[in-house]
């Protein structure tokens, strides 16, 4: 049964063991439920409360959450998903800062200093370092690889992130690849 408590981080608890709390209760809340709103805004509730719950520079995480695709648009766009924090621009062309780089390459960006990253867009004045990890969909059919959406972490502290942010965001990708259906965005 959904229970608020999936979000609740025991005090002490380290980075790997928030990230497998956030990736175990986020594989039971999706089980059975297939809409990548309804499991996008869990998901950016747990990763939010599990920063929250780690040191610095974690507990400095100041946005978490998602862009996805941008259906309504004719040139690939990203548009703003469920999420944590302040309010953030609303679309993002793919190519264009850390998310629509991320989009466009399918490849994970850790950034550990956002003025460094040519062409960042500072949505919140407040980020200092970045994450943003690709979901990508692959079609069984055509083998075509297709980016439905993006994580998006930022920190106010440099140097906010490491591998295991990486790993474990990778896997959460993975994870809402397969568990959301993506033709209904
Ligand atoms: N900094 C991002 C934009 C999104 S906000 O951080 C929420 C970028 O450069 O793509």
């Amino acid at each position: 049964m959904v229970h608020a408590d999936a979000s609740n981080f025991d005090a002490g608890v380290t980075k790997e063991e928030a990230y497998e709390q956030v990736l175990l209760q986020a594989e039971g809340l999706f089980y059975d439920q297939p809409n990548w709103v309804c499991n996008l805004s869990n998901a950016a509730s747990l990763l939010w409360h599990a920063y929250k719950s780690l040191p610095a520079p974690s507990k400095d995480v100041n946005w978490a959450g998602f862009y996805v695709l941008d259906s309504s648009s004719s040139s690939p766009q990203l548009i703003l998903g469920p999420f944590q924090g302040k309010v953030a621009c609303q679309t993002i062309r793919f190519g264009r800062g850390v998310c629509g780089t991320a989009a466009e390459t399918q490849v994970t960006q850790l950034v550990d200093d956002v003025e460094k990253f040519p062409g960042h867009i500072a949505c919140d004045g407040d980020s200092k370092s970045e994450i943003v990890v690709p979901i990508v969909v692959e079609n069984q059919e055509t083998g075509e690889k297709k980016t439905v959406a993006i994580i998006d972490v930022d920190c106010a502290e440099l140097n906010g992130f490491d591998d295991v942010d990486k790993t474990n965001l990778e896997a959460l990708a993975r994870l809402l690849a397969k568990s959301c259906d993506w033709n209904r965005l």
